[in-house]
């Protein structure tokens, strides 16, 4: 793997929403300078608070090697797109408007020299669409993280029909150093891979939920308590290799006629659009929650995002196979 020494890469950050924000302390725990830049004068209010906070969360995960305030030293937060002029890499993460993103990328071109490696962090825009905004569109690709991106080995680095693959494999070693396991798709596959598989999962179980097969909650701890007990551990396809793999041919045979085919949003998904849910941020969603129940499930999931991260490096063969 190529040295790739974070403190001399200089990296920027558009957008400083629930993801940017995470992904500025990501980089800035990871070992970069970090230029943060608020396209909206809200996010410089918001902003500081909610990566102090977070910081303060990887603190107590036991992932800085510093205080805190060494890591803020390193931050600068701003309007102004000129801060981003010397910066290597720069990740927009503003929202999933492709007229806004295009704003956004002319605006970082216009100061970072040409060749600055540009990111999008979209969940689902095409990356070749998305690179037609671009001047010199052999720079740009898709560096796709979840949320808290400081706490999940995920991440997918997508090219787009122009990137140089130069880039891309520069940016999937880079990637390590973030401590992620990145995926490179040398293709601009549409989804990516992550959306396409819990896609396919959340139309089968709509359509499960629509018919009257099962309720919300049955669907949920079928998931929860079959995929959710492996997961972590291996893959698909490993978890089909330890299973014996010889039965699934022939119960794909049998079950797949049998899965839903849609190419329509289903009603219930439509329905939760006209009413603005927005799940626990606004208290409107498939469940019905009161606040105290909505805080409790975003604690929960903090909290099981740092128990899992832990367990699932430590039990993770392949890490072990590295360092043996
Ligand atoms: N939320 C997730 O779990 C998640 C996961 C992976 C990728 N993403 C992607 O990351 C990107 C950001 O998502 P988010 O969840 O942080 O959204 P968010 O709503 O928390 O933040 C959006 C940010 O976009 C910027 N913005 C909003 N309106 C703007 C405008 N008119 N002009 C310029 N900038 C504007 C602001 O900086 C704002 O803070 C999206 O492309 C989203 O698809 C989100």
């Amino acid at each position: 793997m190529e040295n790739i020494i974070t403190e001399d890469i200089s990296a920027g950050v558009v957008g400083l929403g629930l993801m940017g924000t995470g992904v500025v302390v990501s980089l800035l725990i990871s070992g970069h300078k970090v230029k943060a830049v608020a396209p909206l004068c809200e996010d410089l209010e918001t902003a500081p608070e909610r990566i102090n906070n977070q910081l303060m969360k990887c603190a107590k995960s036991g992932l800085l090697s510093e205080p805190i305030d060494f890591y803020l030293s390193r931050l600068t937060i701003s309007e102004d797109f000129g801060e981003l002029e010397k910066c290597h890499i720069v990740l927009e993460c503003v929202i999933e408007i492709p007229e806004i993103k295009e704003t956004v990328f002319k605006a970082i071109e216009a100061v970072v020299n040409t060749e600055a490696v540009i990111a999008t962090n979209t969940s689902a825009l095409p990356i070749s669409d998305l690179q037609k905004y671009l001047l010199y569109p052999q720079r740009f690709l898709g560096i796709h993280w979840a949320e808290p991106s400081y706490l999940t080995p995920f991440m997918e680095i997508t090219c787009g029909e122009k990137t140089d693959l130069t880039h891309a494999g520069w940016v999937y070693e880079l990637a390590h150093q973030w401590g992620k396991e990145p995926t490179l798709l040398r293709k601009d596959l549409r989804g990516f891979i992550t959306n396409r598989l819990m896609y396919a999962v959340y139309r089968e179980g709509l359509h499960l939920v629509e018919n009257g097969s099962a309720t919300l909650e049955d669907v949920d701890k079928s998931f929860r308590y079959d995929a959710g007990s492996w997961m972590t551990l291996m893959g698909i396809f490993r978890r089909m290799d330890l299973l014996g793999i010889k039965d699934y041919a022939r119960i794909f045979e049998r079950v797949f006629p049998e899965l839903c085919n849609d190419e329509t949003v289903s009603p219930l998904m439509e329905q939760m659009v006209e009413i603005n849910a927005r799940g626990t941020q606004n208290l409107k969603g498939l469940y019905h929650y009161n606040e105290t129940d909505a805080k409790k499930w975003d604690e929960a999931f903090v909290l099981f995002n740092e128990e899992i991260y832990k367990l699932a490096s430590s039990y993770s063969v392949e890490r072990k196979n590295k360092s043996r």
